[in-house]
């Protein structure tokens, strides 16, 4: 066969396997594996596909033959010119090895799992393998990364490798790409492809989708192996069939393979088996806070100590990457050494032929990565210490992140200057994402940045935690690809045993699932409950998810609206979603987003001053509540609710900060310092979020915040009334209480409309004065007694208006006579409405 292929004027031959006896029977292990899906497809963009979804739920078994007729075509071998260097590294990778036998499954199943060590080939291989049988001539081969990093520099590499242009082999992420009419193969991110699906359900493009990195476990291939789990039969119905291949590191796959929604019979799996040399594990004795410190002393004792052989450090992002690669530079720096000018330009060279490489200059090297900030770096105080430099041997040091340029990606791919140690400090893209040749000695900090969700609102934050035994261990794979190598764990064994988990937790189950179920819905997933997950979030949140969608107008009659496609662009939770949206109609964005950022910040205003006398202490007290009495508003212009005044507090913080002021300010106002700190940096992510996701919103990330105007402030209130429909609460009524109790002690007191017990107005809310009868509340928390926290005062009859999903309304009435406007074309009657399960009688109602 090898023979065949170097001669290009073959161009089919027939494949070998597809006669066997074992395959026949795998294949009818295929056909019981057509089960009707369960999910159920809503008819959104094209009117074929609910006629599809209902075929299928007919679910007669499908002959034999025909599938055998459709996976019996004979293989055709589509030449390809590689150049002799390319051919000799491709011979090395133990999945060369494999192609025929994974060719055989691929050709003779719909679903496929490809297991194999990282730096085996998977990414790079099998797009080529497919490509040469033929799956590229009529219809794409796509790939999908869950990562940017990945899905650019892969497509540069296999171009390369197949001597093809990036018009054939190409990527699309969000917002950018090179994809053409021509191209064959396609990497592009999980979220891409499912965007696609959403305008083609059958992914008729396609004739192969590869799902790479499926241990990873986010969000989107996790619904992309659902969906596809369905696809793949309707495809197949259609005598046009298409394939899945779900590719992953050696990690959980019982997830895939014995998930009985997902797939009736497991799919077969192929395990590729890399060469792994031992790795030799080395904990600390101790563990230390500062892991950058001692990260960068242990490299310092390596590149001292030890013999050659490539170093890789594992830190948590992209700002920790570029402080230790500029302290490292700075502590072996290249010019002392001798002759590196010369080998520096000789690389430049080499580079300059290589396409997709940035050539290395000395300048650019001194200092690391683009000056891109991204908001999703956590504060990293650089101090790194000075370890004792011994040797005058130079070290290479190359950063690697995701938003790196891929230009400068690929420098990591590059043999260092001759004499050099290489040494990548990389974020976990290197953990099994990308492979780095010629590494020997790992240094892993054990940290990894992870998503946090705030869970009232949604609002994104990272916090740097432990990461788990699973890709501790697959870090310290990294070292044992050439040799015997070495992993300098930064953490005692005590600390791996008791605080990391055996496998990080799929994404899915740490979204909030009204997000998720919104997002769902817009992906046209009607029956998200029976949705096969890999991992299935929990079904009772899904369902509480659904009605509370409901009451907001992001579903009705469990379709999505329009409005529930404005509320899923914006990366908070529905009801914040929801007040964005509306508050980008009104120009109110910078208000919205203000507020949305400090409810997710506890403890913004304090209640206690710190000082060093109870004069002091009395004076600073006074000051306090004289500035929040003017922070409520005055007269007519009360501000109204507890969200207006962390919206002022944080307007006033930040132009105090603009004078350089900001810290004696917070002491004075009575405002803590951290969280001004931290309310402007989710306001900055959450404005660069919402231009990435909302282009038509024009908004400037700029701290400074005027007060808003009465008429602002209305509006204000009543979107959040808008967002928080079900948190609805009614003064307590004395007589309501029973015989005997202290109604002094109800004075405060509320009813809310969706719990039993009275719940409490806190002392430090604004409104314990002024007691509206209506308000709105952020949460409810419990200490001796049931608090509302983030009170807004509302009219009650704004409730019909902007909370009609939880509203009921009587027939017309007839006095007085529905009033016809002819402008509007509208005829608006009188209703009498209710609002909440406890049925609050509302005055009289005006309805379109
Ligand atoms: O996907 P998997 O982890 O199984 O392996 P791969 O990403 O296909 O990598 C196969 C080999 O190609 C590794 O040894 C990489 O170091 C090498 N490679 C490279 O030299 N240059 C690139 N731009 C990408 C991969
Ligand atoms: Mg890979």
């Amino acid at each position: 066969r090898e023979a065949q292929r170097d001669d290009p004027n073959v161009i089919g031959f027939e494949s070998s396997g597809s006669d066997s006896e074992s395959s026949d029977e795998s294949l009818k292990k295929v056909k019981v594996d057509e089960e009707p899906p369960e999910v159920e497809v809503v008819n959104g963009t094209n009117a074929q596909i609910e006629d599809q979804a209902g075929t299928v739920n007919g679910s007669e078994e499908m002959p034999v033959e025909e599938v055998k007729a459709v996976d019996r075509k004979p293989a055709i071998f589509v030449p390809v010119n590689r150049s002799a260097v390319v051919q000799k590294a491709r011979l090395k990778l133990p999945i060369l090895a494999e192609e025929q036998e994974i060719m055989e499954q691929i050709n003779q199943n719909s679903f496929v799992v490809l297991a194999g060590e990282t730096g085996s080939g998977k990414t790079t291989q099998v797009p080529q393998f497919l490509y040469e049988a033929g799956y590229a001539l009529k219809k794409m081969i796509g790939i999908t990364e869950p990562r940017r990093v990945a899905a650019i520099s892969m497509s540069q590499r296999v171009a390369h490798e197949m001597n093809l242009t990036t018009d054939e082999v190409s990527y699309l992420i969000r917002f950018e790409g090179n994809v053409t009419d021509r191209t064959k193969i396609k990497f592009m991110t999980d979220g891409v492809l499912l965007k696609e699906i959403q305008g083609d359900f059958l992914l008729a493009k396609y004739s192969v989708i590869i799902l790479d990195e499926a241990h990873e476990r986010s969000v989107y291939t996790d619904i992309l192996i659902g969906l596809l789990s369905r696809i793949v039969p309707l495809r197949q119905k259609r005598g046009d069939p298409l394939k899945l291949i779900i590719m992953s590191a050696t990690l959980r796959l019982e997830d895939f393979t014995q998930n009985l929604r997902l797939f009736k019979v497991p799919p077969p799996v192929i395990k590729v088996e890399t060469r792994q040399f031992p790795v030799t594990i080395h904990f600390n004795k101790r563990t230390f806070d500062n892991y950058l410190k001692e990260a960068y002393t242990k490299i310092v004792k390596i590149h001292n100590k030890l013999p050659d052989g490539g170093v890789l450090v594992f830190v948590t992002g992209q700002r920790e990457v570029k402080t230790l690669v500029r302290k490292l530079r700075k502590a072996f720096p290249l010019k002392q050494s001798t002759g590196i000018e010369d080998h520096l330009k000789k690389t430049l060279r080499q580079a300059k032929k290589k396409k997709g490489v940035t050539p290395i200059d000395l300048d650019d090297y001194s200092v690391p990565g683009d000056n891109e900030e991204s908001g999703d770096e956590s504060d990293y105080d650089s101090d790194i210490g000075d370890g004792v430099v011994h040797t005058n041997k130079p070290l290479w040091v190359l950063p690697l992140f995701s938003q790196l340029p891929s230009g400068k990606q690929a420098q990591v791919f590059q043999p260092p200057p001759e004499g050099c140690r290489l040494c990548i400090v990389s974020t976990n893209v290197a953990e099994t994402s990308l492979t780095i040749p010629n590494i020997k000695y790992v240094v892993d900090t054990g940290k990894t940045k992870v998503k946090l969700y705030d869970k009232v609102t949604g609002v994104t934050s990272y916090m740097v935690t432990w990461t788990s035994k699973a890709s501790a261990s697959q870090r310290s794979g990294r070292a044992g690809r050439i040799g015997p190598g070495h992993c300098y764990r930064l953490y005692s064994s005590a600390v791996y045993n008791d605080a990391f988990q055996e496998f990080a937790v799929p994404e899915i189950q740490q979204k909030p699932v009204d997000d998720l179920y919104l997002q769902m819905k817009c992906m046209n997933i009607d029956k998200v409950q029976n949705f096969p997950f890999p991992t299935a979030p929990d079904l009772m949140q899904l369902k509480t998810a659904q009605s509370r969608l409901e009451i907001l107008g992001a579903l009705k009659e469990s379709r999505v609206t329009q409005l529930g496609r404005a509320i899923a662009r914006f990366p908070v939770l529905p009801r914040y979603g929801k007040m964005l949206a509306l508050s980008h109609q009104q120009n109110l964005l910078p208000y919205t987003i203000c507020i949305v950022a400090a409810l997710s910040v506890q403890e913004v205003l304090l209640e206690t001053p710190i000082a060093q006398s109870p004069m002091e202490a009395k004076t600073l007290r006074q000051k306090w509540v004289a500035t929040r009495k003017q922070w409520a508003g005055v007269g007519n212009s009360l501000l109204l609710g507890d969200p207006m005044v962390l919206l002022r507090a944080v307007g006033a913080a930040e132009y105090a900060n603009a004078d350089g002021k900001l810290e004696s300010f917070c002491t004075e106002n009575g405002l803590r310092h951290k969280a001004v700190i931290e309310i402007r940096k989710l306001r900055i992510q959450l404005t660069n979020e919402i231009k990435l996701n909302v282009p038509d919103a024009d908004i400037i990330v700029d701290p400074k915040l005027p007060p808003p105007t009465d008429l602002q402030a209305k509006l204000l209130r009543q979107i959040m009334l808008a967002g928080m429909a079900d948190q609805v609460a009614r003064k307590l009524d004395p007589d309501e209480l029973a015989e005997g109790e202290d109604k002094a002690k109800f004075k405060y007191a509320y009813r809310a409309n969706n719990m039993e017990d009275p719940v409490f107005l806190h002392q430090g809310s604004v409104l314990k004065k002024t007691l509206p009868e209506f308000c709105i509340f952020q949460e409810i928390y419990e200490t001796n007694k049931m608090y509302m926290r983030g009170v807004t005062a509302i009219e009650p009859e704004w409730l019909a208006i902007y909370a009609p999903g939880a509203c009921h309304f009587s027939e017309p009435l007839l006095e007085p006579e529905p009033r016809y406007d002819p402008s509007a074309g509208k005829l608006y009657c009188t209703v009498s409405a209710t609002f909440g399960p406890q049925a609050w009688s509302l005055s009289n109602a005006e309805i379109e």
